[in-house]
């Protein structure tokens, strides 16, 4: 890492990440660690040029207030404490300093460099990388997404051919979802791409189960399974990739945390195929990872792609999936996103899909009667995904999405609004 860092230590701020950002918005680096780092583990850090205590209401910790270690107020680095009574420091302020008092103190005090930037960051981590992995290969599971298509296209860059990206095909992914990933990865990058279509796999296993929880742990473990049967046909693989990005490794607040995601996202490999990890991402906030897409040069559609869960259209043709159900889903998503993007909402919307519901309603198709099924419209906005509000859609638009699915998609007699916020309701329907 040749980029200079201010180091923020948590001492019970519930605001490291927002000062965390507002640093590297000015263009220096910052990272967030835990009040008792050593002396040592901060020299071991690269190219620290100051520290921020960070206060705040979590500071009692089992009936103690919590310090940093007596040592590390001598080990001179500039320091400036941030609603910590206890500090004994030169700068002492009561609350989040304004940008000009901040800037005094990374760049005046600290004599920090503003080069963070994502040429910089990327340079930095294919060098890394490289160091890291050798002459080994690197396997990684390229499910589309925007965290592990980042990291395919970073670890392409860095070695090339050493990257063996396995994209896996469950059935359940969104029209023309898989082909990108093929044609971005394998026709246009020249990645090193498995693919596996195992579609039937997938959905013999849904077949007859309505139960989600149940419906998502077969997606889930069934993925692992077909992942490890394509890793056990690869030789010379040691370590292996992820999209584990800075929130993941920051949300439990522990030392630990970056071991409890990995643990957990590696899942049920068995044990003779642990690797070791490859997570140049691990650093970076949502949109660094993006503005890290783009400048690797990924398009922009599958660096803005919005939110889409693990278990993918599964959780969205509700109940027992079925083929023309399932069908009916993946062909209204298609129409809805089409037209979001015709009518500029599909940056602006934090997420929308449709969902097919496993009952059906009467209705009137060629002065017949039919018995079909409905197509659910959801859109939502939301900052974090915890509490969201319902996207009040134009009318027009409504209409027309409704017109083209009515007449497009099979078996569909009817469509509806989803008109629920969060809470009460969630964001998908299982
Ligand atoms: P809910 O339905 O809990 O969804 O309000 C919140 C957000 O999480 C997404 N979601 C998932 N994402 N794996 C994921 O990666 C999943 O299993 C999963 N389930 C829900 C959902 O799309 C929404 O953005």
């Amino acid at each position: 890492m040749k980029q200079d860092m201010i180091v923020i230590l948590d001492l019970g701020s519930t605001e490291n990440t927002v000062l965390a950002r507002q640093l590297r918005h000015m263009g220096v680096y910052s990272e967030i660690h835990p009040h008792d780092i050593t002396v040592e583990e901060l020299k071991a850090l690269e190219n620290v040029k100051g520290i921020i205590l960070n206060g705040g209401e979590n500071r009692v910790v089992d009936g103690s207030p919590i310090d940093v270690k007596e040592e590390l107020y001598a080990c001179g680095y500039p320091m400036l404490s941030i609603d910590h009574p206890g500090a004994k420091c030169e700068k002492q302020l009561d609350a989040l300093p304004d940008e000009a008092a901040m800037r005094e103190f990374i760049f005046t005090d600290c004599q920090a460099q503003a080069n963070w930037n994502m040429k910089n960051f990327i340079a930095d981590q294919v060098e890394l990388v490289r160091r890291q992995v050798g002459d080994k290969k690197v396997l990684l599971a390229l499910s589309g997404g925007v965290d592990s298509s980042v990291v395919a296209a970073l670890l392409l860059k860095a070695i090339g051919p050493q990257l063996v990206c396995v994209h896996v095909n469950h059935g359940l992914m969104r029209k023309n979802e898989s082909e990108s990933v093929v044609e971005v990865f394998q026709n246009q990058l020249h990645a090193n791409l498995i693919y596996v279509d195992a579609s039937e796999r997938f959905l013999d296993k849904l077949a007859g189960v309505a139960d989600p929880e149940q419906k998502r742990k077969i997606i889930g473990s069934e993925f692992i399974r077909v992942f490890e049967e394509e890793a056990r046909k690869l030789d010379g693989i040691e370590f292996l990739g992820q999209g584990t990005i800075y929130p993941d490794i920051i949300e439990s607040g522990t030392k630990t945390a970056k071991m409890v995601k990995s643990h957990h996202n590696v899942g049920g490999l068995p044990e003779d195929l642990q690797f070791a990890l490859v997570e140049p991402l691990k650093q970076l906030f949502k949109d660094e990872v993006r503005a890290c897409g783009l400048e690797l040069g990924l398009p922009e559609g599958m660096v803005y792609r919005q939110p889409f869960p693990g278990p993918g259209l599964g959780v969205r043709c509700l109940g027992a999936i079925t083929r023309d159900r399932l069908e009916a889903v993946r062909e209204s998503d298609a129409i809805l996103r089409e037209e979001f993007q015709k009518a500029g909402l599909d940056q602006s919307v934090w997420q929308y899909f449709t969902v097919v519901p496993d009952f059906r309603s009467v209705g009137m198709k060629n002065h017949a009667r039919v018995f079909e099924y409905m197509v659910i419209i959801r859109a939502i906005n939301t900052i974090d995904a915890m509490t969201a509000t319902v996207e009040k859609v134009d009318w027009d638009v409504l209409e027309k999405i409704t017109n083209r699915i009515l007449a497009e998609v099979e078996h569909v007699n009817r469509v509806c609004y989803d008109m629920s916020p969060k809470p009460p309701a969630t964001i998908e329907f299982e």
